[in-house]
């Protein structure tokens, strides 16, 4: 959901903070994972001139529902030359963001090509899993309930592969290590962007396709330009 824009000195208190947090992430992090967190869209793995956006996004948060449609456009315009990922970020206020999540995790592991489509259906039916709607049901109904969702994603003779990976304490590590790798980037809202490893101001916001365009566009011709020279990049 939507941060809204501190005052200048509680911004200044807020990155202290997060100096802080980092510097005890640093201490207290958990092992670090065999592999970099995230689903990376269309299997385009970063190349060297590849501009790198990374998302994070809550599955049932609506914000990031209304920034996917034109990132998506966006990154299909580019094409190779632009390389996503995209983590999940569950909000503590969102009673089913873990979940969602760990579902995203799950078809990961079963079928990779999927879990893009699933995304979308969550976007698509997100109001099933928001706390009001869910707020008379059991833990254990809503995860079935989800369990039947993400099986008519990925195929209904997943049923049974995709409820025992629910119990599967590596896809509960895994959805933590997304939120992990979230906090210590300093991402408190969603959806929360970076390129090229620099976060974009508008956390919590959606950027539309122009807004996109205007950020990557710069980014291609200032590549074309220096060639193999990037030192002007520093100044
Ligand atoms: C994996 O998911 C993709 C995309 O939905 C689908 O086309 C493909 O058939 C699935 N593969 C298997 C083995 O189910």
């Amino acid at each position: 959901m939507a941060i809204h824009k501190p005052k200048q000195g509680f911004l200044i208190l807020l990155s202290a903070l997060f100096s802080v947090c980092n510097l005890w992430m640093i201490h207290a992090q958990v092992s670090i994972p065999a592999k970099f967190d995230g689903f990376v869209y269309k299997n385009s793995l970063p190349h060297a001139d590849t501009i790198m956006i990374e998302a994070f996004f809550d599955p049932v948060c609506p914000d990031t529902r209304d920034s996917w449609p034109p990132l998506k456009r966006v990154v299909d315009h580019y094409g190779p030359r632009l390389s996503l990922v995209v983590h999940p970020f569950s909000l503590p206020y969102h009673d089913n963001a873990f979940v969602t999540s760990r579902a995203l995790h799950i078809v990961n592991k079963l079928n990779a090509s999927a879990v893009y489509d699933l995304l979308e259906q969550f976007f698509k039916h997100q109001e099933k899993f928001y706390n009001q709607q869910t707020i008379q049901m059991s833990r254990a109904s809503v995860v079935d309930q989800i369990v039947k969702f993400v099986t008519k994603v990925v195929g209904d003779d997943s049923l049974s592969a995709v409820a025992s990976s629910f119990n599967d304490r590596s896809t509960d590590l895994a959805t933590r290590v997304s939120f992990k790798y979230g906090c210590s980037r300093g991402v408190a809202g969603t959806p929360s962007f970076f390129v090229n490893g620099f976060t974009l101001p508008s956390a919590g916001s959606a950027l539309d396709y122009n807004g996109w365009r205007s950020i990557i566009d710069p980014l291609i011709s200032a590549q074309h330009k220096s060639g193999n020279e990037t030192s002007h990049f520093f100044l």
